[in-house]
């Protein structure tokens, strides 16, 4: 069977990787580096440590931004839901915008953006401000107020960070899905939240192609009765379907509006967005982020982390549609008064160094980005962005899986030139911030680890009985204290709260991560323990997917695992029962895969698919999903004694290879 597998040539550093491997390689951080570091005394781990330590950390942390009326409590921790900075009042986009120019930064640059086709803005604080508040009017004048939920749905654009910003100037929280979602995907978002309003663009370019978000918009927003209005972007000047009740152009309803607007006073524990991520069960969970605790937490760890400096040029390679473009691109930064890179589109296209170019033009010194970029980089090799000169680049960070070491090492080596301090860090779309990381002028790092839990925050790792599992060992990541940026709730469902993440372990939180720690301490993410699938950095629920896939005519049953993935970390194999009259061809194999593309996006379709003629089940009539991976994995045989039909894994076995894509 020719799989990606195979196709893929090693890489050229492997003796080199064995070596680091063997040798067991440890990166203190460089004597310069540590020198000028914005964290740099190790002392901040143990000062954090006691519930005293951690307050007080916290406290003084909360100094660095504007309330318009002070907190009176750290926290109100009543299990499971936590209140930060209770009693506060603040309002974010004036935390990130206002105050900057009040302070004599109006001039700085906020972002630099770069167009796929090679067009570029460049948007100072001054002139983010003036778009947030044409926007927040804007929106008041549609009649949409604090409280009113609001879809955005863009390419990544600058006027995708100004909806947000407007949104949360005027209270309206958001609830942005990022643009590769289908139409479907967007419909159900859309509805659990109520949405009235909707921010869209014609489209956007990606690999050289317009992808039409408004058509995808209009198909969704006929479905969702909720929506009064929709604001387009011209971006690509395609023609769209217009609705002249409902839609409106974004330059024709911001054209005449003030460039000042009144932020409204929001509560510290007011909702500011909803995200929605893929569980265990097909429908997705709008995680609930606030306002104070998550400005103080993205902010802090932001400028810690990435030890941000007023000269930084700092890029986030994410898309502002996950968890990590809203706190990394958005959030954190623009309270840090950062310089930010945003792009567009693919990061090889039209040139496999497309990024390095962009790197070199702006002169970036910090580079975030995800470990299956890292390793299509890697693929393409090294002399692909020789001519691009990196040399201004410091830090490097990645983030969405666990890095393999042979990818950090090759970041650290040929993208950071040995002299940047890689910073592998551990989150998710429900911790807001980032949890488990190194500090750069601090921490000795290893590849492949994401070293310690940053100051003040308590993770452990237990057994399956909830025991501490003594260092060394192996088991589940659960955190132990709560953190200020961490999710207030799931949208309308407490109980799916409770049972997700607190009810496995009673007031832990349990993150879904496995997770061993060597004898140092080291914490190493071994990635999902539910049947959650983490492909190129995304987490897709298998059970979304097979659902996509039965609700094709030909499809009775499917069973959906994650199979290692070289490129992407993993890649959606799909076992699919077909209804009689069906017949298995290639042609419908790609029928199916197209299909789920378009009832979730692209980033959900199955790399292969297999038809088989029944599926593993124990005798309770449950998939045996270990078994179906183990197939995929092609590795050997785990327990197959409680099967119904032990004869079916033979038969699935043989015809494995067969449907690739
Ligand atoms: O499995 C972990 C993995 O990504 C999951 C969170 O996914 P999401 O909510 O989409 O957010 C991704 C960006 C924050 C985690 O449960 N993950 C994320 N970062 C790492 C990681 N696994 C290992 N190492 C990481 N640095």
């Amino acid at each position: 069977m020719a799989t990606d597998h195979e196709r893929i040539e090693p890489a050229a550093e492997a003796a080199t990787i064995e070596n680091l491997l063997r040798e067991e390689r440890t990166f203190a951080p460089p004597a310069a580096f540590v020198a000028a570091a914005t964290a740099h005394d190790p002392d901040i781990y143990a000062r954090t440590a006691t519930d005293e330590g951690f307050r007080a950390f916290w406290a003084q942390e909360a100094k660095r931004i504007d309330w318009i009326e002070p907190w009176t409590e750290l926290l109100d921790w009543q299990l499971p839901y936590a209140k930060w900075f209770v009693g506060g009042k603040l309002n974010i986009s004036a935390n990130c915008l206002d105050r900057h120019v009040a302070n004599g930064l109006g001039g700085k640059v906020a972002y630099y953006w770069e167009g796929e086709p090679g067009d570029s803005r460049t948007l100072t604080y001054a002139q983010l401000l003036e778009e947030t508040c044409r926007m927040a009017n804007a929106l008041r004048s549609l009649g949409v107020k604090k409280g009113d939920k609001v879809a955005i749905y863009m390419p990544m654009i600058p006027e995708l960070p100004i909806a947000m910003l407007a949104c949360a100037r005027i209270g309206a929280p958001h609830s942005v899905v990022f643009g590769g979602f289908s139409a479907d995907a967007l419909a159900g978002r859309i509805d659990d939240a109520q949405c009235t309003t909707v921010i869209t663009a014609d489209g956007g370019y990606r690999k050289g192609a317009a992808v039409h978000l408004k058509a995808s918009a209009d198909d969704a927003m006929n479905r969702s009765p909720s929506v009064k209005h929709c604001v387009v972007v011209r971006r690509t000047g395609d023609p769209v379907d217009w609705n002249p009740d409902r839609d409106h152009w974004w330059h024709e309803l911001t054209a005449a509006q003030p460039t000042t607007a009144e932020p409204e006073p929001m509560d510290s524990e007011d909702l500011l967005y909803l995200l929605y991520t893929s569980g265990t069960t097909a429908k997705p969970k709008g995680i609930m982020h606030t306002t104070g605790g998550y400005l103080v937490g993205t902010a802090t760890t932001h400028r810690l982390i990435f030890d941000i400096k007023p000269e930084d040029v700092y890029w986030c390679m994410a898309d502002i549609g996950w968890v990590t473009g809203h706190s990394y691109i958005v959030y954190g930064p623009l309270a840090n008064a950062t310089t930010g890179i945003i792009y567009e589109g693919a990061i090889d296209f039209p040139e496999k160094d497309r990024w390095a170019q962009i790197a070199a033009k702006y002169r970036a010194t910090i580079l975030y980005t995800a470990p299956t970029a890292i390793r299509a980089l890697m693929k393409y090799g090294h002399d692909e962005f020789a001519r691009d000169d990196l040399s201004s680049l410091r830090l490097l960070g990645s983030v969405g899986e666990p890095i393999n070491p042979e990818a950090w090492a090759w970041y650290w080596k040929y993208i950071g030139g040995e002299r940047c301090p890689v910073v592998d860090t551990w989150w998710q779309t429900e911790t807001g911030m980032i949890l488990i990381t190194p500090l750069p002028g601090i921490t000795t790092t290893k590849p492949g680890s994401a070293t310690f839990p940053f100051p003040g925050i308590k993770a452990g790792v237990v057994d399956e009985a909830g025991n501490s599992v003594p260092l060394g060992g192996g088991g589940y990541l659960v955190l132990e204290r709560p953190w200020p940026a961490m999710l207030r709730g799931i949208y309308g469902d407490h109980d799916r709260y409770v049972e997700t993440y607190w009810s496995r372990y009673p007031g832990r939180y349990f993150a879904g991560d496995g997770c061993k720690r060597d004898d140092e301490g080291y914490y190493w993410l071994l990635g999902r323990v539910d049947d959650v699938m983490n492909v190129s950095g995304h987490r897709i629920s298998t059970t979304e997917v097979e659902s996509a896939l039965v609700s094709h005519p030909a499809v009775a049953e499917a069973a959906v695992v994650g199979r290692t993935d070289p490129i992407t970390g993993q890649a959606i194999f799909s076992y699919v029962i077909l209804r009689s009259g069906f017949e298995a061809s290639d042609a419908l194999g790609a029928d199916l895969r197209e299909h789920v593309s378009e009832v979730i996006g692209k980033l959900a379709r199955p790399k292969q698919i297999m038809f088989t003629p029944d599926l593993p089940k124990t005798r309770s009539g449950k998939i045996m999903r270990r078994l179906l991976r183990d197939v995929a994995e092609q590795r050997a045989l785990g327990d197959v004694t409680t099967l119904a039909d032990a004869g079916i894994v033979a038969t699935i076995r043989e015809q494995s290879g067969r449907g690739e894509d």
